[in-house]
């Protein structure tokens, strides 16, 4: 497998130590109780699960199908639910998990349905933010790390469902994408 990454973006000691930051900023901003979390699959996986663990409060836990990439390097554009269940939110804080901050309409549109649901705030934490222009009104709460506008895979990144296992996040050769 590492013979396929063009080089090592962020390695897995970095990573760690970025979310043990991530974890006391995440527990110091919320008010006190119960917080529902919701992780975007696939991508945000294993994000989460090394983020969550540091949180030192009950946590409930829910995951959520969205489509937008369709397993290429660019964007789609739209969104979909394709599941028939949405977590229910009424009434409660939101912390909403994703691997990458890219173009931006991935979150913005979650964020939008968790408002409509009555989710009562919703905030948006994502281990990588891409470098690049985007309305202000599609930013991210809490961020890893901030990167070139390049893509990207491991640690939960995927090309075409593969890599999401990598423990560091790097950038594939070309020769891999053929
Ligand atoms: P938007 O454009 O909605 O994109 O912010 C968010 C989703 O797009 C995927 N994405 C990537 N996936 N490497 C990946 O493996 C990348 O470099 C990349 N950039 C965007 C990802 O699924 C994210 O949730």
């Amino acid at each position: 497998m590492r013979n396929d990454i063009e080089r090592v973006l962020i390695d897995e000691e970095v990573i760690v130590k970025r979310l043990d930051g991530m974890a006391m900023d995440i527990e110091r901003d919320f008010p006190a109780g119960t917080l529902v979390v919701i992780i975007l699959l696939k991508g945000a996986l294993v994000f989460a699960a090394d983020l969550l663990r540091r949180v030192p409060r009950v946590l409930e836990i829910e995951c959520l199908n969205v489509t937008s990439y369709h397993g290429g390097v660019e964007s789609s554009g739209k969104v979909d639910f394709p599941d028939r269940h949405f977590p229910e939110v009424r009434g409660r804080h939101v912390l909403l998990l994703d691997d990458i901050l890219d173009t931006g309409r991935t979150l913005h549109a979650v964020k939008r349905r968790l408002t409509e649901e009555g989710a009562v705030a919703v905030h948006t934490a994502v281990l990588l933010a891409k470098d690049k222009p985007r309305s202000e009104e599609v930013g991210a709460d809490y961020v890893g790390f901030e990167i070139g506008d390049e893509f990207v895979v491991g640690y939960g990144l995927d090309y075409q469902g593969k890599y999401r296992n990598l423990p560091y996040v790097g950038v594939l050769k070309l020769t891999a994408t053929v």
